[in-house]
C-alpha cells in the first residue's frame, strides 16, 4: 500500500484513510470497535475498512459479515496496525499494540489518561493523535450520539439485572396461579446514575418491585418514571459534586445511609449496587452484617467490583455464596451482552467520525475549535492536549430559574452589559409616545379597543416568554397550553341555558352536544398540561 508524504494512503484518484479495527486482546474482552452495519455507513463516509480477521467472532460478527459490507480482511494483528491510518479500538491498548501503530496515526478508544500516564507517553512519542472516548465532555447535549461511556453502562446495568435473575430462585413478577401465590421480587439499587437507572427499567420491566437510592436528590423523578420508588436518606445534605456526578458525603449522611441500607436489606431479595465518585474508590455501602441480614436465596450483584465494590464480601470478577447470599462481582457485563455492547460503541464511534469527517472525503479534520472533539482529544500530532479546558455550556437549567427568573435579556444594555444611557432610553420612550399620540388622534375608537388589548398582550408575552429562562421553555410551553383551555368558556356559553329566563335562541341540539365534547377534550388539556407542567418543574426542584 502506497503512502503519500503525510502518510495518507493513496489510492486511484484520492487520499482516503483507512480505519483499522484489530481484534481486542484484554482478557476476557469480546466486544469489537465496529460491526458489520456501521463498515457500510463508515465506507459512505468515504473511507476504507479494514478488520482482523476474527476480530468480531467473540460477538457473533464472521469475518463474511464485515466483507460483505465491504471491509478487507487482514490476517495478524501487525499487519492491520500498519496498514491503518485510524485505529478504532475498545480497550486500552498495550504497549506492544502501540509498537505496532505507524508514526503520526490516530487512535480512537478508551484511553483513561489520568491512570494510564505512561501509555500516553509513549502514544505521544509515536507522534499520534488520540481521541479517548472517556474524556467525552458528557454535559454537552450534541455529545450525547457518541456518549460510550452512557452506552455502555446502560448494557451493563441491563446485564447485571440479568445475572441477578439467573441466579435468584423466583420469579421476579408476583403471580397468583392454581399452585399458589408467589409474590413480587423486591429489588434495591444503590445508585441511580446510567447503569442503575438501566437496571430500574429492567427489573420493574421484570415485574419486581423496585427501590433506588442516590446521593443526589435530583434523580428521584428519573427513578419514578422508570417505575421504581425513590429511597430518601433522612438527611439533608447537597449529592451533586458537579457535572452530573456525585462526591463524599459527610460522616452523619454516611451514617444515616447506612441506617437505610440496613433496614432495606432485611427486606428486599436483590441488591444492584451502582455507586461511583469518579477519582475515588468505590464508597462501600453494603456491610458484612448486611448482606448476612438478608433473606436466604437473596442476591448482590456488585457492578462497581472493578473500582474496589461497593459490597465489603464482593470478590472482583467472581460470583461467590456467603451466608446464603449470591454476591456477583463480575467485571465483564459488557463482554456478556457483547453483540449489544459493541453495536451501540460502533455507532458511538460512527457519531465520532461523522463529526469528524463533515466533508464526507474519508478525510478527518480533528478541529480544536468544537467544544466536544477538544475534550475528546488527548493526544494531538504527539503534543500532550489532556486535560482540555471546560468547555463552555449552554444556560444550565439552574437551580434559582424557577423561584428566581433570570435577569432580562441584555436588550436595552449597552456594550459589556453596562445600561443604556438615560439618553438613549428617552429618545425611544419619546419616539413610542409620538406613534401612540398619532394612532390615537386619527384612528377610528373600534380599532383602538382592538389596538390596546395588541398592545397589552405583546407586552404580557414578553414578559412571559422572554424573562423565563431557556432551560423553562418546555414546561412554559406546557401551562400555557393548558392555559388555551380558556376557550372551554365558550363551550359553557353553548350549553348555558339562558340566563335568568332572558329568553334569546336555545342553540341547536347537536351544538349543544359539539359543546359537551369539546368541554370533555378541554378539561383533559387542561387539567393534563398542569399536571405535566408540575411534573416538569419538579425536575427543575431539588
Ligand atoms: P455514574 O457515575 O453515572 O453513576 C454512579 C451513581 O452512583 C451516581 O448517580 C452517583 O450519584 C451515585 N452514587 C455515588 N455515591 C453514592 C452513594 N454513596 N450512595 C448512593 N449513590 C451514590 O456511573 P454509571 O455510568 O452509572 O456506572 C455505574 C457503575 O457501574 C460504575 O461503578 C461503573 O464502573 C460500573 N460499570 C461496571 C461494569 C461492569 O462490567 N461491572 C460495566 C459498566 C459500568
Amino acid at each position: 500500500m502506497a503512502r503519500n508524504k503525510n502518510n495518507l494512503i493513496e489510492t486511484e484518484n484520492s487520499m482516503t484513510l483507512m480505519i483499522g479495527i484489530p481484534r481486542e486482546i484484554a482478557a476476557g474482552e469480546k466486544r469489537v470497535a465496529t460491526v458489520p452495519d456501521v463498515v457500510e455507513k463508515l465506507i459512505k463516509l468515504g473511507f476504507k475498512v479494514a478488520v482482523e480477521s476474527g476480530a468480531g467472532d467473540a460477538a457473533n460478527f464472521s469475518d463474511d459479515t464485515y466483507r460483505a459490507a465491504g471491509a478487507e480482511i487482514i490476517g495478524g494483528a501487525a499487519k492491520l496496525w500498519s496498514a491503518s491510518d485510524i485505529v478504532f479500538k475498545v480497550c486500552v491498548p498495550t504497549t506492544e499494540e502501540v509498537g505496532m501503530m505507524h508514526e503520526g496515526g490516530t487512535l480512537i478508544g478508551f484511553i483513561w489518561p489520568a491512570q494510564n500516564p505512561e501509555l500516553m507517553q509513549q502514544l505521544a512519542a509515536k507522534k499520534a493523535t488520540v481521541l479517548a472516548i472517556d474524556a467525552l465532555p458528557r454535559m454537552l447535549s450534541r455529545a450525547q450520539k457518541m456518549d460510550a461511556l452512557t452506552s455502555q453502562a446502560g448494557v451493563a446495568g441491563y446485564r447485571a439485572v440479568i445475572e441477578a435473575a439467573n441466579v435468584f430462585g423466583r420469579f421476579f413478577n408476583g403471580q397468583i396461579t392454581a399452585a399458589g401465590k408467589v409474590p413480587p421480587a423486591k429489588v434495591f439499587i444503590a445508585g441511580a446514575g446510567v447503569a442503575g437507572l438501566a437496571a430500574i427499567g429492567t427489573a420493574a420491566g421484570l415485574g419486581a418491585i423496585v427501590r433506588a437510592n442516590d446521593t443526589r436528590a435530583e434523580v428521584a423523578d428519573q427513578v419514578k418514571s422508570l417505575g421504581g420508588e425513590f429511597v430518601k436518606v433522612e438527611y439533608e445534605e447537597e449529592g451533586g459534586g458537579g457535572g452530573g456526578y456525585a462526591k463524599v458525603m459527610s460522616e452523619g449522611f454516611q451514617q444515616a445511609q447506612r441506617e437505610m441500607y440496613a433496614k432495606q436489606a432485611k427486606e428486599v431479595d436483590i441488591i444492584i449496587t451502582t455507586a461511583l465518585i469518579p477519582g475515588k474508590p468505590a464508597p462501600k455501602l453494603i456491610t458484612a452484617e448486611m448482606a448476612q441480614s438478608m433473606k436466604p436465596g437473596s442476591v448482590i450483584v456488585d457492578m462497581a467490583a472493578e473500582r474496589g465494590g461497593n459490597c465489603e464480601l464482593t470478590e472482583p470478577g467472581q460470583a461467590v455464596v456467603k451466608h446464603g447470599v449470591t454476591i456477583v462481582g463480575y467485571t465483564d457485563l459488557n463482554s456478556r451482552l457483547a453483540k449489544q455492547s459493541s453495536t451501540l460503541y460502533a455507532t458511538n464511534l460512527f457519531r465520532l467520525t461523522e463529526e469528524l469527517c463533515k466533508t464526507k472525503d474519508g478525510i478527518i479534520n480533528v478541529n480544536m475549535e468544537d467544544d466536544a472533539i477538544r475534550g475528546l482529544t488527548v493526544i494531538k500530532e504527539g503534543n500532550i492536549t489532556w486535560p482540555a479546558p471546560a468547555p463552555k455550556l449552554p444556560a444550565a437549567p439552574a437551580k434559582p430559574a424557577v423561584a428566581k427568573p433570570a435577569a432580562p435579556a441584555a436588550k436595552g444594555h449597552g456594550k459589556g452589559g453596562a445600561p443604556a444611557s438615560g439618553t438613549k432610553t428617552a429618545i425611544i420612550f419619546g419616539v413610542a409616545a409620538a406613534v401612540f399620540w398619532f394612532i390615537g388622534a386619527s384612528a377610528p375608537a373600534a380599532f383602538l379597543g382592538h389596538f390596546t388589548v395588541f398592545v397589552l398582550a405583546c407586552f404580557v408575552g414578553y414578559m412571559v416568554v422572554w424573562n423565563v429562562t431557556p432551560a423553562l421553555h418546555t414546561p412554559l410551553m406546557s401551562v400555557t397550553n393548558a392555559i388555551s383551555s380558556i376557550i372551554a368558556i365558550g363551550a359553557l356559553v353553548q350549553i348555558a341555558p339562558p340566563l335568568m329566563g332572558g329568553g334569546g335562541p336555545r342553540p341547536d341540539d347537536w351544538i349543544r352536544w359539539l359543546a359537551v365534547a369539546g368541554i370533555a377534550l378541554t378539561a383533559v388539556n387542561m387539567f393534563g398540561g398542569f399536571a405535566v407542567t408540575q411534573r416538569m418543574l419538579a425536575m427543575f426542584r431539588k
